[in-house]
């Protein structure tokens, strides 16, 4: 296996194993307003939504989590199946290793099912040369796209892993401009892995001309935490100081929902974990939500236990419209909210 599907493998246990979320939710910092006398129906609520031109059933996307190794054909096949019964979308992780040669069915196995929004994903610093390695051109970009049948592209922004890990690649500058190129191909998403997206960084991503912000905020996976992991396994005392300092860095989840809105489409993640955390990041402005970490152990054992665990995030997500007294998404959109604890001190 190359380095890469190893280095996932690594991720995938480690997340399963490990303690790599703060304590803290920020998005119980987020209260909705009960409504006493909701006049609405619970059967006849209305839980579907477009997102980036696609109908979904529910506003969710199952996040980037995997691929790239051949124990990753069992995890992203019980996720596609899953959403495609569901009516829910699907990101599939970084496509690195298999644009450099590497494993490719644990990506084409999503082309198996019918998930009404699929997205791709590659990182923003391998879109740059770095010490060693060559750019991904726009025939790497096509052919990611193509391995998996893709709406729209994610481009991770993971820096903050990039500086924790040994192997990172930290070059930066000019992803901004190579971002932009790959706008004019492509609908892009500009995608946080758990460190958020500021006002400011919105509005340059805006400028480069990407379709929606993904902002997987600090609340939810971080990984810092998870290379913490990693470094501690192979006794790497640097690298373990550095992921422990920079546990937590990161915009909060929440507050980055609010940051970002410049007027596209956001992907509130990052730490959602119920259907109740879905109705908050829709109330806040989202267009949808997304996690990873929420379905990754069902995700190893079978399409059922993935679906079983998103149809109790669905009827969460309905108990939360019919307490705001909200029949469709749009309403609870523009329902109160209180904000409190740190992400108020935050904003
Ligand atoms: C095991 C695992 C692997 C991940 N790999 C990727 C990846 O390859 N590319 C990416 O953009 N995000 C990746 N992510 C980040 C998620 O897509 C998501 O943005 C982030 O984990 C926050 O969501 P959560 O708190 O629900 O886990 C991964 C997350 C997990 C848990």
């Amino acid at each position: 296996m190359s380095d890469i599907g190893n280095r996932k493998e690594d991720h995938i246990n480690i997340c399963i194993s490990e303690r790599i979320s703060p304590d803290y939710c920020y998005w119980d910092d987020i209260m909705l307003v009960h409504e006493a006398v909701p006049e609405i129906n619970m059967d006849e609520i209305d839980t579907s939504t477009r997102v980036l031109g696609r109908k979904l059933e529910f506003p969710f996307i199952v996040t980037a989590i995997t691929g790239g190794f051949p124990g990753a054909v069992k995890i992203n096949g019980n996720i596609a199946e899953a959403c495609s019964r569901l009516g829910v979308g699907m990101g599939v992780g970084s496509q690195r290793a298999s644009l450099e040669g590497g494993e490719r069915e644990s990506f084409e196995v999503v082309k198996d099912h019918g998930v009404p929004l699929v997205i791709a994903n590659v990182g923003a610093p391998q879109l740059i040369e770095q010490a060693g390695k060559v750019a991904f051109d726009d025939s790497m970009i096509g052919d990611a796209m193509d391995m998996i049948g893709a709406d729209a592209l994610a481009i991770h922004l993971n820096f903050l892993q990039e500086v924790v890990q040994p192997e990172g690649d930290t070059h930066s500058k000019g992803c901004l401009d190579r971002i932009r190129d790959v706008c004019r191909n492509h609908k892009v998403l500009a995608k946080e892995t758990g460190a958020g997206i500021s006002r400011q960084t919105a509005e340059r991503l805006k400028g480069a001309g990407v379709a929606a912000i993904y902002v997987a905020g600090m609340g939810g996976t971080s990984f810092s935490a998870v290379e913490l992991h990693r470094a501690r396994s192979t006794g790497d005392r640097a690298r373990e100081s550095i992921g422990s300092s920079f546990f937590d860095w990161g915009i909060p989840s929440p507050v980055s929902v609010l940051e970002a809105d410049v007027g596209l489409p956001i992907v509130a993640s990052g730490g959602i974990r119920n259907g109740l955390h879905v109705a908050k990041a829709i109330s806040l402005g989202a267009c949808c939500a997304g996690a990873a970490n929420l379905v990754l152990k069902e995700a190893m054992q079978s399409a059922d236990a993935v679906e079983d665990r998103l149809l109790d995030i669905i009827s969460e997500f309905k108990a939360a419209m019919m307490l705001t007294g909200s029949a469709n998404v749009e309403q609870i959109s523009s329902r109160r909210k209180i904000i409190t604890g740190k992400c108020r001190e935050w904003l």
